[in-house]
């Protein structure tokens, strides 16, 4: 029995090195606003037929307004989810729309 405990220490600190990754946004790839503006407007990035522009209108200035906010990799995940049923994982497509967030 005690010969798995290191097995199960080093699960945990992977768990947990995962989780600060995850929060941090270090595993996303650069970002880059124009394509995230793009991206913001595109009824193809999900299967809805919605784009993000469908509820944060007006390129998000508009209801639901983005401007001035810090956005949260997982909200923008969650957004990809339930809002377009696209994909949550889709790594370059989070970074360039979190990019274009930003800039508003
Ligand atoms: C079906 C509607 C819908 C779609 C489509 C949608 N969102 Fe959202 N989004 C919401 C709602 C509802 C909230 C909750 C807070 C609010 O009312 O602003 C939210 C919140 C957010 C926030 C956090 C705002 C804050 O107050 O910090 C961000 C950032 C965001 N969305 C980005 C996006 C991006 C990027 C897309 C496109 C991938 C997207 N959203 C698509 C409905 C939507």
């Amino acid at each position: 029995m005690k010969r798995k405990r290191p097995v199960i220490t080093m699960g945990l600190v992977a768990i947990f090195m995962s989780m600060i990754s995850g929060c941090t946004g270090a595993s996303l790839p650069p970002g880059d606003a124009v394509r995230g503006k793009a991206l913001f407007a595109d009824t193809t990035l999900g299967t809805s037929g919605n784009s993000c522009n469908t509820c944060h209108t007006d390129m998000g200035r508009g209801e639901k307004s983005l401007v001035g906010k810090r956005p949260f990799e997982h909200t923008i995940r969650d957004c990809i989810q339930s809002g377009l049923q696209g994909d949550p994982g889709n790594e370059q497509a989070v970074a360039d729309l979190k990019a274009y967030v930003e800039s508003l």
